[in-house]
């Protein structure tokens, strides 16, 4: 497997400007939830590293769940528009407060669906907490009301999102140089 070195086009987000970011948000949480009945959602897997430093800072007691909902396959580029969920929730979600934690919304169909099944289990209020929103490529309008950092529709990697499943553990948010990353991959 490559090192990203040899096909990182530029560091869009640096782990500073998203651990200050993600301090925010946490403080934003804590306070807008206070006396609530907090739960956690995480989409699997790219919303991992965010969910886990997001939590760190969120000082009001909470409770965490994970989904896994699949969309686009290894070596896809773009939403296939068709979202499969792949794990569900363990636990009953009426009466609490659930927030949806993502680590990017693209075309918004994920979300759109995630937020479709939930809201027919009735939990008590339900939203939406993106650490990236790549806004222009929005196909279906969904309110996300926790956002990380609006990002350019640029082909972006690590802090949870893959290329083709590799890569989630940077620390920082890079931008894929694609043709040196297709070059790369034709020769191995
Ligand atoms: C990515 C990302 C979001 C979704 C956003 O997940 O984590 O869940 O795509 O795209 P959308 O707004 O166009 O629906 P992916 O299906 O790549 O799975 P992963 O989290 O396991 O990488």
């Amino acid at each position: 497997m490559r090192d990203y070195r040899d096909f990182l086009g530029e560091i869009l987000i640096s782990e500073k400007q998203l651990q200050e970011r993600i301090a925010e948000l946490g403080a934003e949480i804590s306070r807008d939830y206070r006396d609530k009945n907090v739960l956690l959602i995480c989409i699997l897997r790219g919303g991992v590293m965010f969910l886990t430093d997001l939590m760190r800072q969120i000082t009001i007691p909470h409770a965490i769940e994970f989904m896994a909902v699949s969309s686009y396959g290894v070596g896809e580029r773009e939403t296939t528009g068709l979202v499969r969920i792949t794990l569900d929730l363990n636990t009953p979600i009426h009466e609490r407060d659930v927030i949806l934690v993502e680590d990017i919304v693209d075309s918004g169909q994920t979300i759109a669906s995630v937020l479709d099944l939930l809201s027919t289990r009735k939990p008590r209020s339900l939203c939406v907490c993106a650490l990236l929103d790549k806004i222009e490529r929005r196909e279906v309008q969904i309110p996300v009301r926790y956002v990380g950092f609006t990002i350019p529709n640029k082909f972006v990697f690590g802090y949870g999102l893959d290329i083709d499943n590799y890569y989630r553990n940077l620390p920082f948010v890079g931008v894929v140089d694609l043709e040196k990353y297709e070059a790369l991959r034709a020769k191995s």
